[in-house]
């Protein structure tokens, strides 16, 4: 369907750039988003005209899973594969350096495991993802344990934190993650070492993961926009 939206349409050309990097025979990690879900579409559309054949998907979350079978991209488990060509994924913010800040979505956990394991990890985000620094648009979500809620939320305040739960939409309580955790998001002030940051917050008992991808990704495709046209920049 066609959209004038200028975000779904820089979400939608770089799903399809991110497909088209997919070939035949690759095991391909599928993310999770709105942008992502894109791509899945995409590599779903190229495998059903024959243009690629013999792709096994590795979803990244339970909606990844449902929209890889809805486009017919034949699914396998980390268990039975001895490496993950790519992986194709969204961000919440991408720094200069490419390290970012995933979890909107709260399959942050899954996707690191499956993104991280990828010989080539592929972003996909539109223009307005881009910031100079971490932290500076997107809290930091982080998967912890229901009975480690408040002692984990306590530790994130000590680190300089402002912790919330993620409450759920449509669905009274927090918010739970596939796994059957919660999701604390935190607002940092500054973000200063990512990578240091990341370790601190996972050293926390009860934490299972947090949404700082240090030194993951290699390559961010960004959507743009300009003059009603979309377009795509490698990074
Ligand atoms: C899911 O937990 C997230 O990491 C998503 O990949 C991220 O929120 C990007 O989502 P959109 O593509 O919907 O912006």
């Amino acid at each position: 369907m066609t959209t004038t939206d200028p975000v779904k349409l820089m979400k939608q050309e770089v799903g399809k750039a991110a497909a088209s990097k997919v070939k035949s025979g690759m095991i391909v990690g599928l993310g999770t988003g709105s942008t992502t879900a894109y791509a899945i579409e995409y590599i779903g559309d190229r495998l059903k005209s024959g243009e690629i054949e013999n792709i096994v998907g590795i979803p990244t979350s339970f909606q990844a899973e449902v929209l890889a079978r809805q486009y017919g991209i034949p699914l396998t488990t980390l268990d039975v594969i001895d490496h993950m060509d790519l992986a194709i994924d969204g961000a919440d913010e991408v720094d200069p350096n490419k390290n970012l800040i995933k979890g909107g979505g709260a399959a942050h956990t899954r996707e690191k495991i499956v993104d991280s394991l990828a010989d080539q990890f592929i972003v996909v985000v539109d223009s307005g993802k881009l910031v100079d620094r971490l932290g500076s648009t997107f809290l930091l979500p982080v998967e912890a344990m229901p009975m480690a809620i408040t002692t984990v939320m306590k530790a994130l305040e000590k680190l300089g934190g402002k912790p919330q739960l993620r409450m759920g939409v449509k669905k009274a309580g927090p918010v739970i993650t596939d796994q059957g955790n919660m999701v604390i998001d935190v607002k940092f002030d500054s973000i200063d070492n990512p990578a240091d940051l990341e370790k601190t917050i996972n050293n926390i008992p009860g934490v299972l993961e947090n949404g700082l991808f240090v030194g993951v990704a290699d390559l961010i495709l960004v959507g743009e926009v300009k003059d009603g046209q979309p377009s795509v920049r490698e990074f």
